[in-house]
C-alpha cells in the first residue's frame, strides 16, 4: 500500500469515526433530559435508552416530559406511530408551559381505522387561548417508519416541520396585536385515549381488541435554551443569536426554497384550517392575515 493509499484510508477512518462519535454524542439516552410523567408501567426503554416505547391499553396510556423548561429552541422527536387499527388513539409531541394561561405548540396524530389516513393536527395556544387547529395528511405512512417532527421557536417565528418540510408558521406579529408564545415550555410526548373527539369527530371509538397500541420515540438530545423553573433566569437570554444557533438570521424566516416547500405542502396536504372556518371563527383571526 502506498503512502497516498494509507493517507487516504486514515483520512476516511477519521471522517468515519467522527461521524460515529457525533452520532453517539447526539443520540443520547432518554433519562438525561426526560422523565416519565405518567403511565410508568406502560413505558419501555430500548437500545440503552435511545428509544422509548409508549403503550396504551384499557388501563392506561403513558407520557414523557423534559426535566427542564425552555425559552427557545429547535425541538425535535423521531416518532413511529401505532399501526393497524388505531382509531381514537392520539400520539402527541408538544411544548407546553403547564401554567394557568398556558402557551402550547402541538403535534397530535389522530389515529384511524386500518387503511384510512392518519391526520396530523397542529395547534397553537397563547395565554390559554387555543382553537387554532390546522390539520394535514402525511405524504408517507407514519406508522411504517420513524419520521422527524420539529418545532422551531425563536423571537421571530414558530415553525412546525415534518421531516424537513415546514407545514405551519406563526410569525411574531406582536407589533400588530397578534399573540405570540413567551412562556418557558416543557417538551412532552404521550399516547392517550382521544376517542371522544379524535377520529371522525369522536364517532369512531377505540377498538380495544387491537390493544396494546404502541408508539416509538427517538431523538432525546435537546437543542433548546434551558430555563430552570422556580429559579430566576435574569442572566439567561434565550433569544441570543451568539449563544443559540436557532436565533441566527437564517432562522428568522423561511428561505425561498423552504417557502416553496411550505406552500406546496399546505396546498396538497392541509385538509382543515381554522383560519378559513367561519363557523368557529366568524372574524378572521389577526394571525391569519
Ligand atoms: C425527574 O426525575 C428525577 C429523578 O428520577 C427527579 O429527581 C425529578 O424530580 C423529576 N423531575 C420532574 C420534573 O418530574
Ligand atoms: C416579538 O417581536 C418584537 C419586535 O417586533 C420583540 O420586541 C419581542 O420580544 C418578540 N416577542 C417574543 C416573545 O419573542
Amino acid at each position: 500500500m502506498s503512502f497516498s493509499d494509507n493517507f487516504f484510508l486514515s483520512f476516511f477512518a477519521v471522517v468515519l469515526l467522527r461521524g460515529v462519535v457525533n452520532c453517539i454524542a447526539k443520540d443520547i439516552a432518554f433519562d438525561v433530559n426526560y422523565n416519565v410523567t405518567w403511565g410508568n408501567d406502560h413505558v419501555l426503554l430500548f437500545n440503552q435508552g435511545r428509544q422509548v416505547q409508549l403503550s396504551m391499553d384499557v388501563q392506561s396510556g403513558a407520557g414523557i416530559g423534559s426535566k427542564l423548561s425552555y425559552g427557545s429552541g429547535f425541538f425535535h422527536m423521531r416518532i413511529k406511530l401505532p399501526n393497524k387499527n388505531s382509531a381514537g388513539v392520539v400520539t402527541a409531541f408538544y411544548l407546553t408551559s403547564n401554567s394557568q394561561n398556558h402557551d402550547e405548540l402541538d403535534f397530535e396524530f389522530l389515529g384511524n381505522k386500518e387503511g384510512k389516513p392518519i391526520t396530523l393536527q397542529t395547534n397553537v395556544f397563547v395565554n390559554g387561548q387555543g382553537n387554532r387547529e390546522q390539520r394535514f395528511l402525511m405524504w408517507f405512512d407514519p406508522t411504517a417508519d420513524f419520521h422527524s417532527y420539529k418545532i422551531l421557536w425563536n423571537q421571530y417565528q414558530v415553525v412546525f416541520y415534518v421531516d424537513n418540510i415546514p407545514i405551519r408558521v406563526l410569525k411574531n406579529k406582536t407589533n400588530i396585536g397578534v399573540s405570540y408564545p413567551t412562556q418557558a415550555m416543557n417538551i412532552e410526548a404521550s399516547l392517550w385515549n382521544g376517542e371522544s373527539w379524535a377520529t371522525d369527530g369522536g364517532r369512531t371509538k377505540i377498538d380495544w381488541t387491537n390493544a396494546p397500541f404502541v408508539a416509538q420515540f427517538q431523538g432525546f438530545n435537546v437543542d433548546a435554551c434551558p430555563l430552570q423553573p422556580q429559579i430566576s433566569n435574569n442572566n439567561i437570554n434565550c433569544y441570543s443569536p451568539s449563544d443559540y444557533w436557532w436565533n441566527q438570521r437564517k432562522f428568522w424566516k423561511l428561505d425561498h426554497h423552504q417557502q416553496k416547500l411550505y406552500e406546496q405542502a399546505r396546498a396538497k396536504y392541509m385538509n382543515y384550517d381554522y383560519c378559513t372556518d367561519r363557523s368557529t371563527h366568524p372574524l378572521l383571526p389577526p394571525e391569519c392575515l
